[in-house]
């Protein structure tokens, strides 16, 4: 631990700046407590403990958020302090347009200025579909008082027709069968009742539970949080400890800055290799990190993926569920198996160590949770890499590098040379792509540009462009897709994502054509645009920037604010740890 074990007393507290003080505004603070019904004793001289709740009737992974805030509660009184419910913006990723994640940083800062503008010790953060996590943890990673994260929880596991089914990762394949008739509209409709049964995250190992085991890992949740399904009972009598436990962190003043160290990162990373996670880590990971000044970037994921296999059998790079990763000892005992790979003296929110956290833990199911030399993904002998975690590639066409997941991709397409078929908007390429007529092979490369932080705007996940019905009517499942965007953590396929620098601010994706070669190396890590430089240099000089039609409101700050994928999509005025004072109390 960094520094001596604190234990404050009651007038070192936060809110005791609101509620103290002897004077005309101490009285408005209290008086307006009152006004509630409160009684004095309930607050007064008690760690106020903010409960930040991201729930909403359109965040169906939350749906149940408001009952484990009455849990959080129950925690938090009978620990002695008093708990206070703030709602905080809902990303419900599905409902949310263009894409969650152009709010992922607006999130950031409600926390991080809720936060700060009230009187409040300590929050619990309750979160967990895909950018709630990140969003929430980067705001109280920049206010830093006492935090804990209160993961939403997986989903319940659902079959159909006797084969486990998952959110996202089944709604594509049987899109796909659908598409060439292999399914009829009755059954197709039917479906739309499977897949999501029951309130909670994905039950993939999409973003959702990637970030959600991320933090984690990072010690910024209770220990086996994560994995605990969103029904289970345990899952209330986590919420329960949640709000016990960040009362002591309070009197403890056990802050972020107190304990996340870049060792903390490095253990979330390396979770993130086991677990098969989403693509989406590869921007959140650095946005979080940005907030606290601990260098983290593209080159640490790669150098982690290539030590890490994939060891947890969960869909898209396996084929089971979170609730089947519960039931074999979830996140702790994957992180016995990876022992080796992690700090396990790094501090975390329990006031104990990752190992501490993790003693005890035993793998269950080494079908679920494989052991070392039995990682989920087998790659083929002449492409070893294709059994990893993620891949960062550089080369002309990504200056500044661009992540493909190996393992959710075809060996046969990672290392290949094709020509680009480029389409300039998603709306172009969803126009064109089941056209009959369409010039394409299973060589093509698709390219999709405008799709970045700048140009989505927000970076949607449109970067697993759909197979060509022409192609999936001859059986090709797979064919390499380049873009600036992002892709679902749920999705499968050859998707070369974040590609940075973006079209949409110059980037070399800009000067793409249809019929140019394209040629991918796994191996080599390199990504790259066969097309002499000279060329390049001539279509750079005609090129201009696409129109932007956001002249007003958030989406023209977040364009005028936002930084490139590669260090992490946050905002230029959010990032860094500079201190901001603390607000004026007159
Ligand atoms: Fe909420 Fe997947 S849509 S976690
Ligand atoms: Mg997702």
């Amino acid at each position: 631990m960094k520094g001596r074990r604190l234990r404050r007393n009651i007038d070192q507290l936060r809110s005791q700046r609101w509620f103290a003080s002897n004077d005309i505004r101490g009285f408005a603070h209290r008086q307006r407590m009152q006004q509630q019904g409160l009684a004095r004793e309930e607050f007064m001289g008690r760690p106020i403990v903010g409960i930040l709740n991201t729930w909403s009737d359109l965040s169906p992974c939350h749906a149940h958020l408001r009952e484990r805030a009455q849990a959080i509660k129950r925690g938090v009184l009978q620990a002695g302090g008093y708990p206070l419910e703030l709602p905080a913006m809902s990303l419900g990723e599905v409902m949310v347009k263009p894409t969650t994640m152009l709010y992922r940083n607006f999130l950031a800062m409600e926390a991080e200025e809720l936060i700060r503008s009230l009187p409040l010790d300590g929050v619990v953060l309750l979160g967990g579909c895909d950018k709630t996590t990140p969003g929430l943890v980067m705001g109280a990673l920049s206010m830093d008082v006492p935090a804990l994260f209160c993961p939403a929880g997986p989903m319940l596991n659902d079959r159909y027709q006797g084969q486990s089914v998952g959110a996202g990762t089944h709604t594509k394949k049987y899109w796909e069968k659908y598409t060439v008739g292999e399914i009829d509209q009755a059954e197709w409709i039917a479906l739309e009742a499977r897949m999501t049964r029951a309130p909670g995250t994905c039950n993939t190992m999409g973003t959702a539970s990637t970030m959600t085991a991320i933090v984690e890992a990072m010690g910024l949740a209770l220990p086996g949080a994560s994995s605990i399904p969103a029904m289970d009972a345990s899952h209330t009598r986590m919420a329960w400890a949640c709000g016990q436990r960040i009362v002591e962190m309070v009197w403890d003043d056990l802050k972020p800055s107190r304990f996340i160290t870049r060792a903390s990162f490095l253990n979330g990373v390396a979770t993130w290799m086991a677990l098969g996670g989403s693509t989406n880590a590869a921007v959140h990971l650095p946005a979080m990190a940005g907030r606290t000044g601990i260098p983290l970037g593209l080159d640490d994921f790669d150098a982690m993926a290539r030590r890490v296999p994939v060891l947890a059998n969960l869909f898209p790079a396996g084929d089971r569920l979170m609730e089947d990763f519960y039931y074999a000892g979830g996140l702790p005992a994957l992180l016995q198996r990876i022992a080796g790979v992690l700090d396990l003296d790094a501090q975390t929110c329990t006031g104990r160590t990752l190992g501490e956290n993790i003693a005890g833990a035993v793998p269950l199911d080494d079908a679920v949770i494989r052991p070392l030399d039995q990682p989920v993904v087998s790659a083929p002998a002449d492409c070893p890499e294709a059994g990893l975690a993620l891949a960062v590639l550089r080369g002309n066409l990504a200056p500044d590098g661009a992540v493909i997941k190996p393992s959710a991709a075809s060996p046969r397409l990672l290392r290949h040379t094709g020509p680009a078929l480029v389409f300039d908007s998603n709306a172009d390429m969803l126009a064109a792509i089941n056209d009959p007529a369409l010039d394409v092979t299973e060589d093509s490369v698709l390219v999709l540009r405008n799709g970045g932080p700048v140009g989505g705007p927000g970076m949607p996940e449109w970067g697993n462009l759909p197979v060509p019905k022409k192609l999936l009517q001859r059986g090709v499942r797979d064919i390499l897709r380049l873009s600036d965007s992002r892709m679902s953590g749920t999705h499968y396929g050859t998707c070369v994502l974040h590609i940075s620098p973006e079209s949409a601010v110059g980037g070399p994706l800009a000067l793409v054509r249809t019929g140019d070669l394209i040629r991918i190396d796994i191996r080599e890590r390199r990504l790259e645009l066969l097309v002499p430089d000279e060329e390049l240099a001539a279509r750079r000089r005609d090129w201009t920037p696409p129109p932007q039609p956001y002249v007003r409101g958030f989406t023209r700050i977040y364009q005028r604010e936002v930084t490139q994928a590669h260090l992490g999509c946050d905002f230029d005025v959010l990032a860094g740890n500079a201190a901001t004072p603390e607000p004026p109390i007159y």
